[in-house]
């Protein structure tokens, strides 16, 4: 018994931003982030919210599942930048697209967050608890990034994506591995709320993100590719079984660097990191719907989906589509 997905749907702001409209805020060129990062643009929330854009992602993969609302049992939403702490996203979602039989609630692993979720649901089905799900990322990051910041001001975008779950009895995921790290949880940190009460004393905090992206550069070169590895090991498939690597999308020259060191074509690794940047816990249900959307993935196709991020935390998961 396992879990497939069955629907896939996506949400991004209307703003779409440049990198030419950054360049006149940060030190800065069109030419350096297109080569450090392969990003050209990415779509930045005037107005739209991580629980407007999931439940918007939620009602387009329950659309493409052909499913009804009141069908769901658990929604999960991942991400690291809800506007408030409660309700929590999910909740907002069950709200939303009137998902009144479905338990509910958000769960944070930064860039990772999607696969926890993912890894979640697949238990929650394993253990009896429910028979289907529905697994948002969604983030609106643009207003916890220093926009003073070259080092990462460049990197962020928002937007949301989702994935409708149902059991299956073969196929769907067939092996998962997630590792988490905290000893080394600084190199990306940052995005508090600052302590005010009676009796706290003025705090320190972080407002922004602050990253080590060297750090967190050699993290994922060195983590990602084990951890695939692992996965497949737990899977019975070997790389080569795999038709399509869907990577978190934090920087081409990372995913070009994994491809290698796994000694799988480049050509296997779709990318839309160019016009998105990186969505955090968005990016690979993101990316899995644009792919779906272009007939891209099929039935019967084996994928492995793998994430890393602030935490610092990594995940992989194998499967049969
Ligand atoms: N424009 C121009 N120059 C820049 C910029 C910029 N936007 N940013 C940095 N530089 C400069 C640096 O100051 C440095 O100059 P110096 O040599 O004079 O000191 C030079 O460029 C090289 O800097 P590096 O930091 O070594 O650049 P690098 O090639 O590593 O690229 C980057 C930086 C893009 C941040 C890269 O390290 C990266 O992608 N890291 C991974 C980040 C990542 O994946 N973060 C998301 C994790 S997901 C999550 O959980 C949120």
């Amino acid at each position: 018994m396992s879990i497939r997905i069955v629907g896939t749907g996506s949400a991004l702001p209307k703003r779409r931003v440049e990198n030419r409209e950054i360049v006149g805020l940060v030190d800065t060129s069109d030419a350096w982030i297109r080569e450090r990062t392969g990003i050209a643009g990415r779509y930045i929330s005037t107005g739209e919210t991580v629980a407007s854009l999931a439940a918007q992602a939620c009602r387009r993969a329950l659309e493409d599942a052909g499913k009804q609302a009141g069908e769901v049992e658990l929604i999960l939403a991942a991400t690291c930048s809800p506007e408030e702490a409660a309700p929590c996203v999910a909740c907002r979602i069950q709200k939303d697209i009137g998902a009144g039989n479905a338990v509910a609630f958000d769960l944070n692993a930064a860039c990772s967050g999607f696969l926890f979720a993912l890894h979640t649901a697949w238990a929650y089905v394993e253990a009896g608890i429910c028979k289907n799900a529905l697994i948002a990322g969604s983030e609106v990051l643009s207003k916890l990034v220093d926009w003073e910041d070259r080092g990462t001001c460049i990197l962020f975008g928002d937007g949301a994506g989702a994935v409708y779950v149902e059991k299956c009895e073969s196929g769907g995921i067939l092996g998962f591995v997630m590792h988490a790290d905290g000893q080394r949880g600084g190199v990306l940190a940052g995005g508090g709320r600052q302590l005010i009460n009676p009796w706290a004393g003025r705090q320190d905090f972080r407002p922004f993100l602050e990253m080590d992206g060297r750090e967190v550069f050699a993290f994922a070169l060195r983590q990602v590719p084990v951890t695939v590895e692992e996965a497949l090991g737990k899977s019975g498939l070997a790389t080569g079984d795999i038709d399509l690597f869907v990577l978190h999308q934090a920087n081409r020259r990372i995913i070009e660097g994994i491809s290698k060191r796994l000694g799988a074509d480049l050509a296997r690794f779709p990318m839309n990191l160019e016009q998105v940047g990186n969505t955090s816990s968005a990016a690979i249900p993101l990316l899995l719907d644009q792919l779906r959307r272009q007939g891209r993935i099929e039935r019967g196709m084996h994928l492995v989906l793998s994430g890393f991020g602030a935490g610092l935390t990594c995940g992989a998961c194998a499967m049969e589509w």
